[in-house]
């Protein structure tokens, strides 16, 4: 299941990667927010990070208006890596690499067709298991564990 959630600055573009999700036969649990009001976006963060962490959620999606304010606050709970990227080669190298399992990215900064190919890009990449990227992985899982998390 994936768990995704946006700001009203991702509203509009969160129905769209609904959409495709939807044509996909993918499941996934929409956490809000439910239309264009103003919100903040960490009480979206929040519920759709926890949802990854805590493994009911196999991956996440978080959209906001740059998708830079909703992948900060997802990155302070525990076990989440979530990654901000808006183009395909960044969508592809963060699961290769970092095994991210939150993808963010912004309404007011890629269009509906582009964010598109990036979530099914990110969806579609496995991580590479290569022990080097793994020994990284494990350095900020230490980092998480030293400092605050
Ligand atoms: C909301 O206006 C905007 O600040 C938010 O969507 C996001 O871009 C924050 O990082």
């Amino acid at each position: 299941m994936i768990a995704i959630g946006c700001d009203h600055g991702g509203y509009a573009l969160k129905v769209h990667v609904l959409k495709y999700l939807q044509e996909k036969g993918i499941e996934y649990k929409d956490y809000g927010c439910y239309d264009a009001s103003s919100v903040d976006y960490p009480d979206f963060a929040l519920p759709v990070a926890e949802a990854v962490s805590t493994g009911e959620a196999e991956k996440g999606i978080l959209i906001c208006g740059t998708g830079i304010g909703i992948s900060i606050a997802a990155n302070k709970v525990k076990g989440v890596r979530a990654a901000l990227c808006s183009d395909c080669f960044s969508a592809q190298a963060t699961r290769e690499h970092n095994d991210s399992n939150i993808l963010a990215f912004g309404e007011r900064v890629v269009g509906p067709g582009l964010a598109v190919k990036i979530v099914d890009t990110w969806l579609n990449t496995p991580f590479s298991g290569d022990p080097r990227h793994q020994r990284r992985i494990d350095k900020i899982s230490a980092i998480e564990d030293k400092y605050f998390k």
